[in-house]
């Protein structure tokens, strides 16, 4: 069913996010027949291009990144007569008039999105430009991403700027994260079965781990990563948003008020860290060369740069459901492989009726995989087969989200990239997976005193080897607790 008529301003539209992401995005939901005649989608950048020299680009970028099966030459020819380009300068008045007679007086019932990819020191100027040159309608929505300020404060400024022209409910703040199918599967695995719930608390379960490694490395993108680090590009949004809905209590509906409130009590519910907490529950590290690859340092150009690439901690959350289970993240690049995934470990069965295969016995975990391979293991104890006697061992209830949905409906299922749906989700107004502006102060507030305790502490980041899982800290951070983290493989 496609959404309603919309016009999507895309700032930086050249850039890569647009040329990976957004148009590859876009062309899916046509395919898919979401996407409504009328649309217009309006590049904006400070090239100058006209739409011919934009629908070039945009040619090349489905080529490079939509497979060839996908490609039909009608409908990548429908999709680029859809592109149509403005050159702008955030900085000075130029262009501005042109976008808007282009886009024309507000029509009712007609989507105006803008979606500003951009680097964020931008987002202010061109909000601000918006708002001159008369284009935002009541049917106007601004997008912007990552990063949402660096701090607590300079989040809350950010907050304040972007309130000045657009109402809450037209701010969509991208984590793309909530886009990815099993971070949404997350709520229907917990919310949609009777199963699980029930079991979901403190009592039953013994720890969380939440793990996103990556195998790449900050690739060319060491100017912005060296200010950042893997707290404030990884823990501060993404993590915590997975902890959100792995720990939040059952929102009252599938509203995206109810839910951004309970995610919103969960980050207020962490227990701040004090400069000693953070030297006992948080690891940095930094990659140094290895068989992955060369060191961070020659990536970030900084001979002496002590910014970490890897982070993990022992987080808390301080309420009835969670208190005494802990929940540990972990994130870092140029690791062993790319792998995503939130285990829940449950306890042990509180009896064994077995009593010679006590070492044998361990509690369920459930496992859900992010990527690749996006599903769900549950992890079982049974009888070991043959007539050896009642020998316990353990085994996988595995699925794939693929392999499960393409067995139901005969056909082979693309997941989509977040992105897809998230664009679509802004045209259709619903703001169930974006980020509400209280949520990202409130993670901020979390992950100030951490960031300021390292920095006070003068110590750097623990060295990794490049292909590695991690600074040794980061298993003794479990090992003290009896615990173990699962293999990165
Ligand atoms: C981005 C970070 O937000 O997420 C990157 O800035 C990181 O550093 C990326 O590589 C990871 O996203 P994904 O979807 O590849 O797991």
């Amino acid at each position: 069913i496609p959404v309603q008529p919309f016009d999507l301003v895309v700032f930086g539209a050249t850039g890569d996010l647009a040329r990976r992401k957004l148009l590859p995005g876009l062309y899916h939901r046509l395919q898919a027949g979401q996407m409504p005649e009328d649309a217009r989608i309006f590049g904006a950048a400070r090239s100058e291009l006209d739409d011919e020299g934009y629908r070039a680009m945009a040619r090349e970028a489905l080529e490079s990144f939509v497979t060839k099966d996908d490609r039909t030459p009608e409908l990548v020819e429908t999709f680029l007569n859809m592109l149509h380009y403005v050159a702008v300068d955030a900085s000075s008045d130029e262009g501005w008039s042109t976008l808007a007679e282009r886009l024309g007086p507000a029509d009712d019932g007609r989507v105006r999105a803008f979606y500003l990819s951009v680097a964020p020191r931008f987002f202010g100027a061109i909000a601000d430009r918006l708002a001159g040159s008369g284009v935002i309608t009541p049917d106007s929505r601004i997008v912007v991403e990552k990063p949402l300020g660096r701090d607590q404060e300079s989040a809350h400024a950010l907050n304040e700027r972007l309130s000045t022209h657009f109402t809450e409910a037209q701010i969509y703040r991208i984590d793309h994260y909530l886009g990815k199918e099993t971070v949404q599967n997350l709520m229907a695995i917990r919310f949609a079965n009777a199963l699980f719930e029930p079991l979901w608390n403190a009592r039953h379960i013994d720890h969380v781990q939440i793990t996103v490694a990556e195998s790449i490395g900050v690739e060319g993108r060491g100017s912005y990563y060296d200010q950042s680090g893997a707290m404030r590009d990884m823990v501060q949004n993404h993590m915590m948003q997975l902890l959100c809905l792995t720990a939040m209590e059952p929102p009252a509906h599938f509203d995206p008020d109810a839910v951004r409130d309970e995610k919103l009590k969960v980050i207020r519910a962490l227990s701040p860290m004090s400069p000693t907490d953070v030297a006992r529950k948080t690891v940095r590290g930094q990659y140094r060369a290895g068989t992955g690859g060369a060191s961070y340092l020659e990536d970030a150009e900084d001979a002496d740069s002590a910014t970490e690439s890897y982070v993990a901690l022992r987080a808390e959350i301080a309420n009835w459901r969670w208190s005494g289970t802990p929940f540990y993240l972990r994130t870092g690049k140029r690791l062993r492989t790319r792998m995503s995934e939130i285990a829940v470990f449950f306890k042990d069965p509180p009896h064994s009726i077995f009593t010679d295969q006590v070492s044998s016995l361990h509690g369920n975990a459930l496992i859900i995989r992010l990527q690749p391979d996006e599903g769900i293991t549950l992890r079982m104890t049974i009888k070991d087969p043959g007539p050896g006697g009642m020998r316990l061992t353990e085994v996988p209830l595995d699925m794939t989200f693929a392999d499960a949905m393409g067995a139901k409906n005969g056909t082979k299922v693309r997941m989509p990239d977040a992105y897809e749906r998230l664009i679509m989700d802004v045209i259709r107004g619903n703001q169930t997976l974006f980020m509400r502006g209280d949520e990202v102060e409130a993670a901020w507030a979390w992950t100030d005193p951490i960031i300021a305790a390292w920095g006070a502490s003068g110590e750097k980041p623990q060295p990794y080897d490049s292909g590695s899982s991690g600074p040794e800290d980061a298993l003794m951070l479990l090992h003290r607790d009896g615990r173990r983290w699962r293999e990165i493989a």
